[in-house]
């Protein structure tokens, strides 16, 4: 039985696959690595798969496995795991974008206890050197969405990356069936794989050697809805409507003590000010009453740390969604926007904004 079994999902790779083969026997054969390598190829016209049978490898041996009438690539993935008899296992792509020379490392990781060993773009800043403000919010944007959505995804600075070795144990026994749904099966394996200890490798992707990209412009749109649909097998989605109902209920509290400052507790004889201190009242009383549901309730198997802290960030985070409710209510409705829809967005982002501040600050994963 070989030690690793390298996964590679193949679509009209026909010029690669013999270089990449090539490549990684030696680099394993140098590290005296026993592996077998599974190509798992979605019948492509271009021959691929024939190339592929009359591979000949000095340190290890080649499976070929032909899929006829399905495609995709984290299915293929998968179906490469089925076949894998080596206790651990790597995926990589075809076109030495993903250099076979790192292959080595990753593994020396397993053996080092690693769970799950991920090569990754970002592990160095050189990934995002020379990008333009705009772009730098979208990826900050699209990294945070992850964050609060996939809550896993914290374990690496590359949860799209296609290269990753992982124990076979990880896989075997997932907290929830893995999906063979997108490119993205690194995410599906965050999600619901079962490890412990995640460790990252640095690399530089290359460029492809031959052929082109299978993967065209929807994948931001499609990379939403796979973290949409993580969120939602795995109780994330959940969480964040269990958020928005407490805070709902809370306007009632806000209301009440409000009522009662003002009213009761005479604050109308002052006035204006009056107005303003009840006002701070309500704010702060229907924190209080969020603040204990989300500890009983939303955020109930993530209090780590001491109670100040959390209601200190908690405290922090309400206060700078409110300031930026109001903030886009006057935005908003200065520009010319109704004022009732302009309220509405300001209520939705402030609402994002304490999620975002609780999911991260005050409960972090
Ligand atoms: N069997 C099979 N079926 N293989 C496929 C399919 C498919 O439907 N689609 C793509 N592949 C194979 C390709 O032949 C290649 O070996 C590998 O999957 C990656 O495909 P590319 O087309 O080269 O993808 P990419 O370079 O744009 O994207 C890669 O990098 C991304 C990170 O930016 C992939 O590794 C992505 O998963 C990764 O997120
Ligand atoms: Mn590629």
């Amino acid at each position: 039985m070989p030690k690793v079994s390298i996964v590679v999902p193949t679509y009209n790779e026909r010029d690669n696959v013999p270089v990449l083969a090539k490549r990684l026997d030696e680099a394993l054969g140098r590290a005296g690595i026993d592996f077998e390598l599974i190509i798992v190829d979605d019948d492509s016209p271009d021959g691929t798969a024939e190339v592929a049978k009359k591979l000949k490898l000095k340190h290890g041996k080649v499976k070929v496995f032909v899929r006829k009438g399905e495609k995709g690539l984290a299915s293929a993935v998968l179906k490469g795991f089925e076949l894998a008899e080596g206790k651990y296992l790597v995926v990589m792509d075809a076109d030495l974008q993903h250099p076979p020379e790192v292959v080595p490392e990753l593994v020396e990781k397993l053996e080092e206890g690693c769970d799950l060993v991920i090569a990754s773009r970002y592990a160095h800043r050189e990934g995002v050197r020379g990008w333009n403000p705009v772009r730098k919010i979208i990826s900050r944007g699209a990294t945070l969405l992850a964050k609060l959505l996939v809550p896993a995804t914290k374990y690496t600075t590359d949860p799209m990356s296609g290269f990753f070795a992982l124990k076979r144990e990880v896989v075997e026994n997932p907290k929830k069936p893995l999906n063979p749904l997108g490119y993205k099966i690194l995410l599906e394996i965050l999600a619901k794989g079962n490890f412990k200890k995640v460790c990252e490798v640095p690399y530089v992707f290359g460029k492809r050697l031959a052929g082109e990209s299978k993967l065209g412009g929807r994948v931001m749109a499609e990379y939403l809805l796979h973290l949409l649909k993580l969120a939602r097998e795995t109780g994330e989605l959940r969480r964040m409507i269990t958020f928005a109902a407490i805070g709902a209920t809370g306007i009632a509290v806000n209301e009440a003590a409000l009522y009662a400052v003002y009213e009761l507790l005479g604050a109308k004889g002052l006035g204006y000010a009056g107005l303003a201190l009840a006002g701070l009242a309500g704010f702060e009383a229907s924190v209080l009453y969020n603040f204990i549901l989300h500890e009983m309730i939303t955020f109930k198997d993530r209090r780590r740390g001491s109670p100040a802290r959390r209601l200190a960030h908690y405290e922090l985070g309400s206060a700078l969604g409110a300031v930026v409710q109001i903030a886009v209510l006057l935005g908003l409705t200065s520009i010319g926007i109704n004022y009732l829809i302009a309220n509405l967005v300001g209520i939705l982002l402030g609402l994002g904004i304490r999620y975002s501040y609780s999911a991260t600050k005050a409960w972090p994963a």
